[in-house]
């Protein structure tokens, strides 16, 4: 019998290719974040140590897909990848119409338009920034319907990203099925954590949506990292492959808007799936005013190649393992050292709750913002606000909406960082948090009308602006 107690898990792929970062000093990390107006998209790049501001667009490619590129077609109109990105898109999706976009934000652009008019209702499970604001310049009113325990960043429901169907049963009630033309559902929700949804729930939302007509458009830019949940947690789908678990999501759906730039493994692309072949007329028609010709949609050639074969990895279940095993590794080395991070571990990243790391910083005093300054002026690490700075305003009231989760999202690039990368992490965070009742709030200089957390300055109050100085 072997004596072993366990066996380590390693990544499927080796390193062909290696891109040399920077070091940086702590005097050069000061001057950098106070250039870029404390503000970590901001910043140069080249001044970053360890890169965690996205996911999207940061994956390292396979060297299948780098061949890919070499095989572009970069015809105008029905470039041979286009053909193999809808054969792709058929086999692993299931969706019968595909049209290409630059990314996932030029699909969410074109299905506002043609699904939801002025005054119309969009039920979400949580919102997500590009997709709220697509849906509120097309005239639509966003309104969340995700369960309560996602608010929570504590709590360990193994689906927070589940849609509460009372809350939708009384949208329906209040304004009528005909002021929802669809139900927009994220699979992994990123501003909940990278929280799945369960299949239970997308069956049942199904069975409602039905009975009143009205249809599902999935957010689908994470759900290979959703499946994989969906088969290490959900009773009866333990023998499942991500790839049966991912086709069978998209089934209950009637579309999807897709960011090629996460799952996918590609640096940029995306897409606009429908199954209704009328809307699918209508969008390709719009398509060609936004992005490019319906079978190119704003990508090149070589990309879309590239996308289709990232597709095919990205439903591979060993893949899948490594990825979030890797989240889940640096998860559990802040859990180690007390850090509170939301609960239960998400998929493409660690969220770091601001509220409870500085709680002596008032929301509208940003503590998200100002935890992701200070991590970067520690070790270089750069992340991302997640919090009251990415909610923005309420078009209404004019006032910031105050979401319960302010965060610090640290996300982890596919295939591009190694376990010791993430110790590095895991140490730096502890050393902030050990100093953390040194750390001062901030103020907000200047704020740009539309998605302010992209190009919003700061500045350090008074008792920050001091220690640094
Ligand atoms: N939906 C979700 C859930 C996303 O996370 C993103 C992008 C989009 C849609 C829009 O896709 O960037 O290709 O236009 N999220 C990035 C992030 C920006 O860092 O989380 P896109």
């Amino acid at each position: 019998m072997s004596t072993l107690k366990k066996r380590s898990w390693a990544e499927p792929f080796k390193i062909k290719m290696v891109e040399l970062i920077k070091m940086t000093t702590r005097e050069q990390r000061l001057k950098a974040i106070k250039e870029a107006g404390y503000n970590t998209f901001l910043l140069r790049s080249e001044d970053v140590y360890i890169d965690l501001l996205t996911d999207s667009g940061t994956s390292a490619m396979s060297d299948e897909q780098w061949a890919g590129l070499m095989l572009g077609d970069e015809a105008y109109a029905g470039s041979r990848n286009f053909y193999n990105l809808e054969a792709a898109v058929k086999k692993y999706y299931g969706y019968k119409h595909v049209i290409p976009t630059h990314q996932g934000r030029g699909a969410e652009n074109i299905l506002s338009q043609i699904m939801i008019k002025k005054g119309d209702v969009v039920p979400g499970n949580m919102y997500f920034t590009t997709t709220r604001l697509h849906q509120e310049l097309a005239g639509g009113i966003f309104q969340d319907v995700i369960i309560d325990e996602a608010h929570d960043s504590e709590n360990p429901h193994p689906f927070k990203g589940d849609i509460d169907l009372q809350k939708l049963n009384a949208l329906i009630k209040k304004h009528g099925a005909h002021k929802i033309p669809y139900v927009c559902v994220a699979t992994t929700v990123n501003l909940a954590g990278g929280q799945p949804v369960s299949m239970q729930n997308l069956k049942e939302l199904r069975k409602l949506t039905h009975k009143h007509g009205i249809k599902i458009m999935l957010d689908m830019t994470r759900i290979a990292e959703n499946a994989y949940f969906i088969q290490q947690r959900e009773k009866g789908y333990e023998k499942k492959s991500v790839a049966a678990i991912v086709k069978e999501i998209c089934s209950y759906t009637d579309g999807a808007t897709f960011s090629g730039k996460k799952d996918a493994l590609v640096n940029i692309g995306g897409f606009l799936a429908l199954n209704d072949t009328e809307k699918f007329e209508e969008a390709s028609n719009l398509v060609v005013v936004y992005e490019g010709l319906h079978t190119y949609g704003g990508m090149a050639g070589r990309d879309m190649e590239a996308m289709a074969i990232g597709i095919e990895e990205s439903v591979n279940d060993d893949h899948m393992k490594a990825r979030i095993g890797q989240v889940i590794y640096l998860g559990e080395q802040l859990q180690k050292a007390g850090i509170p991070i939301v609960l239960p571990i998400g998929g493409h990243g660690i969220f770091i709750d601001a509220k409870k790391f500085l709680p002596h910083i008032p929301q509208n005093e940003f503590p998200a913002q100002t935890l992701a300054a200070e991590l970067y002026i520690d070790s270089g690490i750069r992340s991302m606000e997640r919090g009251i700075v990415s909610a923005g305003r309420n078009a209404q009231t004019g006032d910031h909406y105050y979401p319960k989760l302010e965060l610090v999202r640290l996300t982890i690039p596919r295939r591009v960082y190694t376990q010791a990368h993430m110790d590095v992490i895991a140490e730096s965070v502890e050393h902030v948090y050990e100093n953390r009742k040194k750390i001062a709030g901030m103020k907000m200089v200047y704020e740009p009308k539309y998605l302010r957390f992209f190009q919003a300055r700061f500045k350090q109050k008074p008792a920050a602006a001091k220690k640094a100085g």
